[in-house]
């Protein structure tokens, strides 16, 4: 049994418990231009419970006390489509090949939904992505009303999969795990690929393009998100994604990139010097956000609330802050005057998996919640002094810096995904000085 069909049952049981009848779509082709299309990538909820890429599928679970159905909509094989377009799995072949009940043409799904979702009173689907499907959805559920006279019961109640099948997704199951660790291993040599890389005069395109390289021929199926790979001040602007200045000698260079693992993510950010060496400036503002980096790990256990992780990376960065003389006053009056705002205006953590923020509240019954084993999230501190605030010491001016990891909970701490990446000044120095060559096998 694959992880996905394991995903599915779990959902299905609570579903068949429940009574609720669920229908979930993946991503439609979207144009790039004219007619060329963007690369597919299916929809996480999708993904998570069928491991199937296929644009244009549907999948349809029915409850019962005796198991449920899973019934799975896509396009059927075609001979001229896929000698342009690419191989389709086909009817015949899905139900063995994805553990599904049963396998129906995608052509025929809004003709036959209405008789699979009759008397099934509650029915999960997520509303808000897709008019068109949204309007369609309720045509069908209109029709099944009207047919109520002639004894069909339509669906009275219309739930949203989040508080059932992304609170299952927000709990990484071991064969999960094991992906994000693969992802995290393909990042961990782009990014000591990049440190041995980089120099004064090479593009950020050139450091770019040996990520997605590094990415893709490890096996990834590509970018969690887009890289972000900005030398100097650009790594002030926090989700620059232009990468295309070339690096310069004095600066720090900032990536945040992650490989995607069967579409499981990973989510990292290091900082390091263009030319192997810290200023002292850069040292200075370095250290702050490793010390706040570092102790909001360390903080990462089962019980903690996730709301603390973020009040612990930033006790440090304000205790930095006052320290390099860039905040005046003591920790509790930066942090009620929020003078820090200024050069730490985001949150420290999110949680991670299928999407790069992935799904999950943050809150439970109004309260923050709190961390439990199996859940990863990222820690990522950061400092930027961006050229265009006031007042700033020039030495720090246009300095960048973000450290970020992926950390799993753990039943008694965590587990540090991305630690095999160097991050302390000494470990980033000597991965800078690693020749390029080498590092390119
Ligand atoms: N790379 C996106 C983030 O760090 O949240
Ligand atoms: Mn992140
Ligand atoms: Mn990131």
């Amino acid at each position: 049994m694959s992880l996905y069909s394991d995903n599915r049952r779990r959902f299905q049981a609570i579903l068949n418990e429940k009574g609720i009848a669920a229908v979930i779509p993946t991503n439609t082709v979207k144009v790039r231009n004219h007619d060329c299309d963007f690369r597919f990538r299916p929809d996480s909820d999708f993904w998570y419970l069928t491991g199937f890429a296929e644009p244009d599928s549907w999948l349809v679970l029915l409850p019962s006390k005796d198991g449920g159905k899973s019934i799975l909509f896509l396009r059927d094989k075609d001979p001229l489509q896929e000698t342009w377009q690419g191989r389709r799995l086909g009817i015949d072949a899905a139900p063995d090949s994805l553990d599904v009940d049963e396998a129906r043409n995608v052509d025929d799904l809004w003709d036959t939904l209405g008789e699979l979702l009759a008397d099934h009173t509650s029915l999960m689907w997520r509303t808000g992505n897709d008019e068109g499907r949204d309007r369609r959805m309720l045509e069908v559920v209109a029709d099944l009303r009207r047919r109520a006279r002639g004894g069909v019961q339509p669906p009275v109640e219309l739930l949203d999969p989040a508080p059932i099948l992304h609170e299952l997704r927000l709990f990484k199951t071991e064969a999960e795990v094991e992906l994000m660790r693969a992802a995290a291993a393909i990042t961990t040599e782009a990014h000591t690929a990049a440190m041995a890389t980089a120099a004064p005069g090479v593009n950020e395109c050139e450091i770019d393009a040996l990520i997605d390289y590094t990415f893709r021929r490890r096996g990834s199926t590509g970018q969690a998100y887009n890289n972000i790979v900005a030398g100097g001040a650009n790594a002030c602007i926090l989700h620059y994604v232009e990468n295309d200045a070339p690096l310069v000698d004095g600066e720090l260079l900032l990536i945040d990139a992650g490989a995607e693992m069967d579409y499981y993510a990973s989510d990292v950010t290091r900082t390091f010097p263009v030319n192997g060496r810290f200023s002292d400036a850069q040292r200075a503002v370095y250290e702050v956000v490793l010390r706040s980096q570092i102790a909001a790990v360390n903080a990462v256990a089962p019980g903690v609330p996730f709301l603390h992780i973020h009040e612990i990376a930033l006790n440090e960065l304000v205790d930095g802050l006052i320290e390099l003389g860039v905040c005046q006053g003591t920790r509790a009056s930066v942090i009620q005057d929020k003078s820090y705002s200024r050069f730490f205006m985001h949150k420290t953590s999110h949680w991670l998996g299928l999407d790069v923020h992935d799904c999950g509240t943050y809150t439970a019954d109004g309260k923050p919640r709190k961390l439990e084993a199996g859940m990863v999230l990222t820690v990522e501190p950061g400092l930027y002094f961006d050229p265009s605030l006031d007042g700033v010491e020039p030495k720090y001016v246009g300095i960048g810096v973000r450290i970020e990891d992926d950390i799993l909970v753990t039943p008694n701490g965590h587990e540090n995904l991305t630690a095999a990446i160097p991050k302390t000044v000494d470990a980033v120095e000597a991965a800078c000085a690693e020749s390029a060559l080498a590092t390119a096998r």
